[in-house]
């Protein structure tokens, strides 16, 4: 299928497996030069590698930085300034008993499922609204609309949020 991407570039957080690594895999095959993340920086070589041997045309890159982290995402931010799409797939989440949800538990799937996502975002959008040409896709859960019970730190909710904000931000812009 020809998505009209090729020679885009895009930034899929968490791909060096699961659903990142596939959305990075499928996006190579389009003709789009994907920037690998991931906090272990062997595992982004390995599957930089991979992309790049399977489609030769594009120009896969090393882009391993801990989001949660504000200097690391920083410094990914100096190394790629601009991406034509950015993909949060990345996020976490394990089943958890309500009772064991302290507050560190509730502030950690904050900062990693939500407030990771939002800085990219924030960071990203202004440059794709000057260019006119952008895309922000947020890979979140059904556990959003149908909260199962079995994760109560997830907080999913506020991924929709996200969306719901930017969204209307852009549709706000003079820009658009
Ligand atoms: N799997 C499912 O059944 C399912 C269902 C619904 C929704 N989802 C959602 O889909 C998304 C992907 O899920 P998945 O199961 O495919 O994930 P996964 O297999 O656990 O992979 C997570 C990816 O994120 C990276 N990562 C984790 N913490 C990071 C951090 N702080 N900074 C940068 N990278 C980080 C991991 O690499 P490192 O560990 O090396 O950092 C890995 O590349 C998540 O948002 C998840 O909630 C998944």
């Amino acid at each position: 299928m020809d998505m009209g991407l090729k020679n885009k570039t895009a930034l899929v957080t968490g791909s060096t497996r699961g659903i990142g690594k596939a959305i990075a895999l499928e996006l190579a095959r389009e003709g789009v030069h994907v920037l690998i993340n991931g906090r272990d920086n062997d595992d982004v070589e390995r599957t930089v590698t991979e992309i790049q041997a399977a489609f030769p045309e594009t120009e896969p890159r090393n882009a391993a930085a801990d989001l949660v982290d504000s200097r690391q995402r920083e410094a990914l931010f100096a190394n790629f300034p601009h991406v034509d799409i950015l993909v949060n797939s990345m996020g976490i989440y394990e089943i958890m008993s309500y009772d064991d949800v302290d507050d560190a538990v509730w502030e950690k799937y904050f900062r990693t499922n939500f407030l990771a996502a939002n800085h990219l975002s924030k960071f990203y959008l202004p440059s794709m609204l000057s260019r006119e040409y952008g895309r922000i896709i947020f890979i979140a859960s059904e556990e959003a609309v149908m909260p199962s019970g079995q994760m109560p730190q997830s907080i999913r909710c506020h991924q929709i949020d996200a969306v719901v904000i930017i969204q209307k931000l852009v549709q706000a812009d003079p820009r658009r």
